[in-house]
């Protein structure tokens, strides 16, 4: 499992940084590389001599190392690893990720990977309990960022209760779970970034109104889903939805269709796109800054402006666009017609329709019977669950990006 494997160890500022040593020598010992970064903190603790004798490379140390740079720049650093681990994961380094600081270079490198974080965190109880260092916590298990440990016992500080950092043989069993993991397994979308949109987009109306669709989200997630277990790096961005996000990927929230065209923006470039948000086409023209209040006699009117159209968009682009664009389509009527012109119209590589008139219940339901339109024509897949779609699609696109 760890044959092979690179590992980019960063070592916090903590008394628990001597259980790396023993971890870095566990990991070579399975096969794995070890690439050691230390803060000036850890360096109090263990000496990058030792560190870097028992990894069998050098410590990165400094954000502004130009040698190192001109080596391997920290952004790459930061990318070429499996599986990026924390070890001790320190209030400070955890307050850094989760408030987006990157002011040395272990904060930098966790900014600017899109690789797995898993983080053992090591701090005196007081500080473990600490609001702030919950909160940070807690935000950070939603982005997806594993943890192992704290764990329970006596401190180094004379104090009792969780804080002590797992041991180096819980570590290097977290590290082998989270690499044995859908998304890091080696499927045939490794190294492949894929951006999906999903669920309904919120227009506003006024600070507390808004005009929505009844898209759950349940199919956009499914698909993002399937596609991390492929190995994808799955930028997920979702309006409003009724399902929890998938483990797995990066989860990016939006509002309205404005916030999602820049949220994918944002994630380009990519290996592909997959739109199955249901993007709003309007949205309110003048959206009231203050609550409409309700003036007897006086019905207020609504007057829409068109919203972009994010897949059009994406599909168009003259530079940089993803080799593959699937877009969705949602219909009622003439449903293999209506989307094969959306294709056209959009300029995208495949459309995924669906029949969404209310019998067919699949709009909220957990079954979907859909046709994959391409420019080899038409192709009616069987009724099946949303999943079972979502991975039917994932190894198709796998298929067609390889
Ligand atoms: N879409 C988008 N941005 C929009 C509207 C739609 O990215 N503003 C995407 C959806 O995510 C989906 C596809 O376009 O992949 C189909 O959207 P749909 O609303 O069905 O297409 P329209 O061109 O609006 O056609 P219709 O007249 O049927 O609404």
């Amino acid at each position: 499992m760890l044959a092979g494997r690179q590992i980019l160890l960063i070592i916090g500022g903590g008394i628990a940084a001597y259980k790396s040593l023993e971890l870095i020598r566990r990991l070579r010992d399975r096969g794995a590389s070890v690439i050691p970064v230390m803060t000036k903190a850890a360096e109090e603790f263990v000496t990058p001599m030792s560190v870097s004798a028992l990894a069998g490379h050098a410590v990165h140390r400094d954000l502004f190392d130009l040698g190192h740079e001109a080596e391997m720049g920290h952004i790459q650093l930061s990318r070429a690893a499996d599986l990026v681990v924390v070890a001790p994961a320190t209030a400070d380094l955890m307050g850094k990720i989760a408030g987006g600081l990157a002011n040395d270079l272990a904060s930098t490198l966790l900014m600017a990977t899109d690789t797995p974080v898993l983080l053992a965190p090591a701090m005196n109880v007081r500080m473990w309990d600490h609001p702030a260092v919950q909160r940070n916590a807690a935000w950070l298990r939603d982005q997806g960022f594993g943890f192992v440990g704290p764990n329970e016992g006596d401190m180094a500080c004379g104090e009792f209760g969780p804080g002590r950092m797992s041991e180096p043989m819980e570590i290097l069993a977290a590290i082998e779970a989270r690499l044995a993991d859908g998304p890091l397994a080696d499927g045939p979308l490794k190294g492949k970034r894929i951006v999906v949109t999903s669920g309904p987009t919120h227009e506003p109306i006024d600070p507390v109104r808004y005009i929505a669709n009844r898209s759950s989200g349940a199919q956009g997630t499914a698909i993002a889903r399937a596609l991390a277990s492929l190995g994808a790096q799955v930028v997920f961005v979702t309006g409003p939805a009724d399902v929890p996000p998938p483990e797995g990927v990066e989860v990016v929230r939006v509002q309205s269709a404005r916030d999602m065209r820049a949220a994918v923006q944002a994630a380009l470039p990519a290996d592909a796109a997959v739109m199955a948000a249901a993007v709003a086409d309007w949205r309110v023209a003048s959206e009231s800054k203050s609550k409409i209040k309700k003036t007897k006699g006086a019905l207020p009117v609504l007057e829409f402006e068109e919203n972009p159209d994010i897949l059009a968009e994406v599909s168009q682009m003259a530079q940089g666009r993803p080799g593959l664009v699937v877009g969705f389509a949602a219909e009622t009527d003439d449903v293999i017609a209506h989307a094969t012109a959306k294709r056209a119209r959009k300029g995208c590589d495949w459309i995924v329709a669906n029949d969404v008139s209310p019998e067919t219940g699949i709009m909220g339901g957990t079954e979907n019977a859909v046709h994959l339109i391409s420019d080899a024509g038409s192709e009616d897949w069987p009724r099946m669950g949303k999943q079972a779609v979502a991975d039917r699609l994932a190894d198709r696109i796998a298929a067609a990006l390889s």
